[in-house]
């Protein structure tokens, strides 16, 4: 699609509700930068994980915070399409960032203020020049509230935890359906109730209910509401 000017494209929602896989395509179909917020929050659980930071249940916060210098989070060349690995200090953690085992934990990391004001700050310098499609919980209220297009995702829960099962499946995780909703129900009832940055749909979002779209339809109605604001 030739476009006039390159967009901040705002995806917010709850977990496993299909906003990487649309913001991918999405980006994809419109020549932009795909950036997967969570996918950062989650290399910080990682760091937490790897560095001995959580232990008998619990992060050890303060820690934690005085080691975030030695975070270094970046996206790398993509592998496959729009697919850009995250990278921990240089290293691919794509794959264990998607492990049940952080994503357990990766709720509790992101309720840290000085995580999030970290990883704000970074994804502030990810998308000054705009050509981005950015997915994440805070993305339309904080990390660009001015963000010309902003939508919001929701969809069941049980068909979140569906699309969860047969992601880990692929990965060969085999981890019973009601064990993947009691997880998203806990991460979104925390997502949605910190007092940092909660999870909300910001009044100028469009709501987008992956549940009752097929996923053409959905990318469909996204790109029709692109053209609409890129050539007002
Ligand atoms: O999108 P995801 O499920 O990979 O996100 C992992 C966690 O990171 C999620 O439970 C909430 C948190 N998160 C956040 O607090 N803010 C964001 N912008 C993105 C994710």
């Amino acid at each position: 699609m030739q476009n006039e000017r390159k967009l901040i494209i705002a995806i917010d929602g709850y977990a496993s509700s299909g906003k990487s896989t649309l913001a991918k395509s999405l980006a994809d179909s419109l020549g932009y930068v795909f950036i997967d917020t969570g996918a950062m929050y989650r290399g910080v659980a990682y760091f937490t994980v790897v560095n001995g930071l959580y232990t008998n249940d619990s992060i050890h916060e303060e820690a934690l915070i005085k080691r975030l210098d030695e975070v270094h989070l970046m996206f790398g060349d993509p592998i496959v399409g729009n697919d850009r690995p995250l990278l921990l200090n240089g290293v691919n953690i794509n794959d264990p960032i998607r492990s049940s085992e952080i994503s357990a934990l990766v709720s509790l990391v992101a309720v840290i203020p000085e995580v999030r004001t970290k990883l704000v700050d970074l994804q502030r310098q990810m998308g000054t020049n705009g050509g981005i499609v950015m997915d994440g919980r805070d993305i339309g209220s904080v990390v660009f509230p001015e963000a010309e297009l902003k939508l919001f995702m929701t969809a069941d829960v049980e068909k979140r935890a569906q699309r969860r099962q047969l992601e880990l499946l692929a990965k060969g995780e085999n981890v019973p359906l009601e064990e993947i909703k009691l997880n998203l129900e806990s991460r979104d009832q925390i997502d949605s109730s910190r007092s940092e940055s909660p999870l909300l749909k910001v009044s100028d979002a469009v709501e987008i209910d992956t549940s009752s779209l097929t996923f053409s339809e959905q990318v469909e109605q996204i790109i029709d509401l692109v053209k609409k604001v890129t050539f007002n």
